[in-house]
């Protein structure tokens, strides 16, 4: 399993460091939370801030981009430093042209579903993506519920790929912790996100190596 701690919940007066801990501790990926207050009601991160973390760390920089029409925003995303980008299939009109904008990048491509929608949306890109992102909580914010229907999702999008052949990894965003963590796996997640869980502990090595532990139990 890969761990991806969210930015969202770090200190946002001192994300050198923030990224540096999750790195030091063992994390696979940083996931930078994109949001435009049009997608989701939430502003955050955009690419001026993947710009300004991207010489702190060696870790791929995974950006989940909760913003309408996420084609305008692709090439500035690369730029600044992503190594995976994740566009919603519910944000624009053109997933496969998203998808493939993403890969004349020469960067991974991900494709994520909000906890209301379901795989068929996304089946005839499935074999295109490096990465499905289901999300565990409806976007927005950092700190919510685990909402358990998506586990049948998960999966449901393993069996597809091993049917299939494809290569895509799978990853889970909202309400990962220690308690949720172990279910989630077992479904077939690989990616796991976690925000609060991480950044709220007060020991972030020792949160992180408690998901971890989730492959041992
Ligand atoms: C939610 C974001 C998440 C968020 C997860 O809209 O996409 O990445 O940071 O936060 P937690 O782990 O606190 O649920
Ligand atoms: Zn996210």
């Amino acid at each position: 399993m890969k761990i991806a701690p969210s930015i969202l919940s770090a200190d946002f007066a001192n994300l050198e460091k923030d990224v540096k801990r999750a790195e030091a501790a063992g994390a696979h990926y940083i996931h930078v939370d994109a949001m435009d207050g049009q997608f989701v009601d939430t502003i955050t991160l955009g690419p001026n801030i993947v710009h300004a973390i991207r010489p702190h760390t060696k870790l791929p920089l995974d950006c989940h981009l909760m913003v309408q029409n996420p084609e305008k925003h692709i090439s500035a995303f690369a730029k600044a430093g992503a190594d995976i980008i994740s566009v919603h299939v519910e944000a624009t009109h053109h997933i496969h042209r998203a998808i493939q904008l993403i890969k004349n990048e020469k960067i991974a491509a991900g494709v994520v579903i909000n906890p209301g929608t379901p795989v068929s949306t996304i089946e005839s890109v499935l074999g295109d993506v490096d990465l499905v992102l289901v999300m565990t909580v409806n976007p927005g914010s950092g700190g919510q519920t685990f909402i358990e229907s998506t586990l049948s999702k998960i999966s449901l999008l393993k069996e597809l790929r091993e049917k299939h052949g494809y290569t895509y990894e799978i990853e889970v965003d909202g309400g990962i912790s220690d308690k949720t963590v172990k279910r989630v796996l077992d479904a077939g997640a690989d990616v796991f996100v976690a925000g609060s869980y991480l950044y709220g502990a007060p020991d972030f090595q020792a949160a992180l190596k408690k998901l971890r532990d989730a492959e041992n139990a």
